[in-house]
């Protein structure tokens, strides 16, 4: 390998380990917020294990992903020497505000950690909030620098030198604002499949380690943040797509393997687009629908720029079809997947009311039977599709395909942007250090990853063995009876309320 291969494999890497543990860690913070809330207020030990599992999860991941962040931007400058001087003077505002997101989230994180004996509860669960929102902003602000990359405005470039550098300008860009709203829609997306996935992935290994309302509640919730930002994703990804045919071209016509520019351009699903012969090997052709798409439903005669418009040696990889292709078809299967668990509940528990009306009627008209509105009454019954074996597979494989649709989109739009770092304005290879170390510097980085990874594994598994949701629930209980105290101010029982809220 050539060391700007090396260099292109290390970036690569780095990225897409910082990734998958920043992730969790965008996104934690509000089912933990939501959990937290609910918990506290119909006083539920079912939240409140919940809220506390995934706080666990959290604070594991958050420290984690700020050191695989903090070495990304080493990382970049001595790997792309001429691109970060250029960040320097242009595009480093993000980088800087968010610096201090990330000092609000660490601030917040230790007082939502620690003052859960000494806070007012509800003034606990409100040092959540800025978690929510920090994470939320840190993953705004980056991802504003790679939109930067993609349609670098804010500077002009002549000679190496830039001049009229304008950091604002820069910042908010044309693609900002599309590629931001998609990155944090499928932030939440991939977390909450993640949650769910994990949460049948520890029913089907330690059924006796997660109470049954506990699966229930956390399942419903995660299936409900995912069905919406699932539809989010399909909604902000057509506008990604429609932004690419404007401002990149090029790469949309690779990734729908278009050759040719035509009118009632069709949308091509699978198959391998084959550069030499400018036809794609097996693929399905929807006639028309990539120009329905981009002009809308009634520009089927709209015309799509294809790849042979555009000099050969700045052709993108081709396999970008691909890797968009997995993203797309995981996102629909991950909105296919809530949707099969509602209307599979609702088809069980109709037959069961038409054979048992008076048995069925109670379980199909709890109140938190299906999304998971919680009452205090909760039974050990589970809805029916969490009681299919093959149903609790297929949420178990779903937080890993939610990773993969994630790093499936990245590939796409980094691989797609090639051989540009700043899109026709710089190259990656003219960004590219002279120095001649990186192939050790390669090596050194994957034994520093492997070690990252190792712990974050080892961690993750020691912490959620020693504290299984089982154990979360007697520890949550404890928290509700002081919660109960606090609230009422002496501890003494209001009339008609529970000590400690009902268990199952
Ligand atoms: C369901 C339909 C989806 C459509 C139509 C869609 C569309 C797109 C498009 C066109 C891009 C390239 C944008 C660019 O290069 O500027 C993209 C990128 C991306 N997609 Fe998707 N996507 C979908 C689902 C998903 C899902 C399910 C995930 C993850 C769970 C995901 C995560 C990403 C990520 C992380 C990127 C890179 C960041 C960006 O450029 O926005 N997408 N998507």
């Amino acid at each position: 390998m050539d060391p700007l291969t090396y260099g292109r494999a290390l970036t690569g890497i780095a990225l897409a380990v910082h990734i998958t543990l920043a992730v969790p860690g965008i996104g934690l913070p509000l089912f933990i917020a939501i959990a937290h809330f609910v918990g506290l207020r119909r006083r539920d030990p079912h939240w409140m294990a919940l809220a506390d599992q995934w706080t666990r999860l959290f604070a594991i991941l958050f420290p984690i992903g700020a050191v695989t962040g903090t070495l990304l931007p080493v990382l970049l400058v001595v790997l792309w020497p001429v691109f970060m001087q250029i960040v320097g003077e242009v595009g480093v505002l993000p980088m800087f505000v968010e610096g201090f997101a990330f000092f609000i989230e660490a601030i917040f994180l230790g007082l939502y950690l620690y003052g859960r004996e000494k806070l007012h509860p509800w003034v606990h669960w409100a040092t959540s909030l800025p978690l929510v929102l920090g994470s939320a902003a840190s993953a705004f602000l980056i991802t504003t620098v790679n939109a930067w990359m993609q349609t670098p405005t804010g500077f002009h470039l002549e000679d190496g030198k830039v001049s009229a550098a304008d950091p604002m300008a820069a910042m908010f860009n044309p693609s900002t604002w599309v590629e931001t709203g998609h990155v944090l829609v499928t932030t939440y997306l991939t977390v909450a499949f993640f949650i769910a996935g994990w949460l049948a992935w520890q029913s089907l290994r330690h059924p006796n380690r997660v109470p049954r309302p506990v699966l229930r509640k956390g399942v419903a919730l995660a299936l409900v943040v995912g069905f919406i930002s699932a539809a989010g994703a399909a909604g902000t990804g057509h506008l990604s797509a429609q932004s690419l045919a404007v401002r990149q071209p090029l790469k949309l016509a690779a990734i729908e393997a278009l050759f040719d520019t035509e009118g009632n351009a069709p949308l091509t699903i699978g198959g391998w687009p084959d550069p030499e012969t400018g036809r794609v090997i097996g693929g399905i052709e929807i006639p028309s629908l990539l120009s329905i798409m981009v002009y809308g439903p009634g520009g089927a005669d709209g015309v799509i720029k294809g790849l042979r418009d555009f000099p050969r040696e700045l052709w993108p990889p081709l396999i970008v079809h691909l890797t968009f292709d997995l993203m797309v078809g995981i996102g629909i299967l991950l909105l296919v997947i809530p949707l099969l668990y509602w209307a599979g509940n609702w088809l069980t528990r109709r037959r069961q009311t038409a054979q048992a009306p008076r048995t069925a009627t109670s379980a199909a008209t709890s109140p938190d039977a299906n999304l998971g509105v919680a009452s205090m009454s909760s039974s050990d019954h589970l809805p029916p599709m969490l009681e299919k074996g093959w149903f609790q597979w297929l949420l178990a494989a779903s937080g890993p395909l939610a990773f993969v649709a994630m790093q499936s989109g990245w590939l796409t739009t980094e691989l797609g942007r090639q051989p540009w770092m700043l899109y026709e304005k710089l190259t990656v290879a003219a960004a590219f250090t002279t120095a001649d170390y990186v192939p050790a510097l390669f090596w050194a980085m994957m034994v520093g990853y492997a070690i990252i990874v190792g712990v974050a594994v080892l961690l993750l598994r020691r912490v959620l063995a020693r504290h299984d949701l089982a154990a979360e629930l007697e520890r949550a209980g404890r928290t509700l009876v002081r919660v109960v105290e606090a609230t009422t101010g002496s501890g003494a029982r209001q009339p008609g309320q529970p000590a400690v809220p009902t268990q199952p």
